[in-house]
């Protein structure tokens, strides 16, 4: 039924979930934000949580994870993205170019570890760095649509002003609540926050923070930076940096297509796409399976826990996984 039904309209689909874009606006330099109408199958989701939406380019559909902005308890079913553009990112660029309203994308489900717990803690400590605002601004947003009665403080670091996206929504939030803001600029001079993340940082802004919960997402150095210095850290990526296998050897087939590669240690993702194929993918790091295709026979190490699999028949994702010998893969 939904084929025939899509033909008169997307949305009209009673199975696949769709949204449709219904406005767009700049957020910052370099940020885009869309609202979204999800069609009637969308759940919701918590505050921190991803979502993948996917675009269809030059006749093939790109599936990308972006955090909602909004508070969890948002009332009218929309929710917010904001996308920042990537140099030479083909989704995010994508969006920057075309999205409009009426653009109707893919939507799976809300998912992700990194989100509020439900019973909500005594004290919250917010840290972001860059376009990782996204899901911390939506803990933000929720905690102070519930009233929290606890201490919140918010942290987050750009390379200049003009690159924070919803600065205005942060420092409302302050106005309206006890909530403490506080931004630092790396490649500007006037921050609050002097560069780069220091411990000293969060003892001026909340001397409290041995008794909180710490969020953070950002860049590597960032989550780093904080972890060396904090326990009761929580944090999320969005990208990842995965070491290669030292033991590859052997080729991998890919059966549907037959192409072949010899190992190189590179995910199969990454095999797959030098061999000329364009596997589906979201995270490239093994958070959202839109890459999970079968392994007919083989082993593989996984790159990111190091263990080796050789299980035939088996679904795996191909962006944390190398083959290590002879592997044949069923794309
Ligand atoms: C859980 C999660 C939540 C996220 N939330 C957000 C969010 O709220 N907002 C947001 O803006 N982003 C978010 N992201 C990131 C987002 O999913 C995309 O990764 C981002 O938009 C880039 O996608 P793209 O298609 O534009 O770039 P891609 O085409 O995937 O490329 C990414 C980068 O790799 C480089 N690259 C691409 N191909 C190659 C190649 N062959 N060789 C070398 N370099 C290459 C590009 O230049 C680019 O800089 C999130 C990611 C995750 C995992
Ligand atoms: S691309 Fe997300 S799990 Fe592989």
């Amino acid at each position: 039924v939904d084929r025939y039904l899509e033909l008169m309209h997307p949305m009209l689909a009673r199975r696949t979930m769709r949204a449709e874009v219904v406005a767009v606006r700049s957020s910052a330099a370099g940020s885009l934000t869309l609202t979204l109408r999800p069609t009637r199958q969308w759940r919701g989701f918590a505050a921190g949580q991803f979502v993948r939406i996917g675009v269809v380019i030059d006749g093939v559909r790109h599936t990308r994870c972006y955090s909602p902005i909004d508070s969890e308890h948002r009332r009218d079913g929309r929710f917010e993205l904001t996308v920042r553009a990537h140099d030479g990112g083909l989704v995010s660029q994508y969006l920057h170019r075309h999205a409009r309203p009426g653009l109707v994308v893919s939507l799976e489900p809300a998912d992700g570890d990194f989100r509020l717990p439900a019973v909500r803690p005594d004290n919250v400590v917010l840290i972001s760095g860059g376009s990782g605002i996204t899901p911390v601004l939506s803990m933000l947003r929720t905690l102070v649509d519930e009233g929290f009665p606890g201490r919140v403080a918010f942290l987050h670091y750009a390379a200049e002003p003009a690159r924070v996206p919803h600065r205005d929504v942060i420092d409302e939030a302050a106005r309206r609540t006890s909530v403490r803001a506080a931004f630092g600029y790396t490649r500007h001079p006037g921050g609050e926050l002097d560069g780069h993340f220091d411990l000293a940082h969060l003892d001026t802004v909340a001397p409290w923070h041995r008794d909180s919960e710490i969020y953070v997402c950002g860049p590597a150095s960032l989550r780093e930076a904080v972890r060396a210095g904090c326990a009761r850290v929580h944090s999320e990526e969005f990208t990842l940096e995965l070491p290669r296998s030292t033991t590859a050897t052997g080729e991998t087939t890919f059966a549907a297509s037959g192409r072949t590669a010899a190992n190189t240690g590179a995910s199969l993702l990454e095999q797959a796409e030098g061999a000329g194929l364009s596997p589906e993918h979201g995270c490239r790091m093994g958070i959202c399976f839109s890459c999970t295709s079968l392994k007919r026979c083989g082993t593989v190490r996984n790159l990111r826990t190091g263990e080796l699999d050789d299980e035939p028949d088996k679904q795996i994702q191909l962006c944390i996984n190398a083959a290590e010998g002879d592997v044949t893969i069923d794309i």
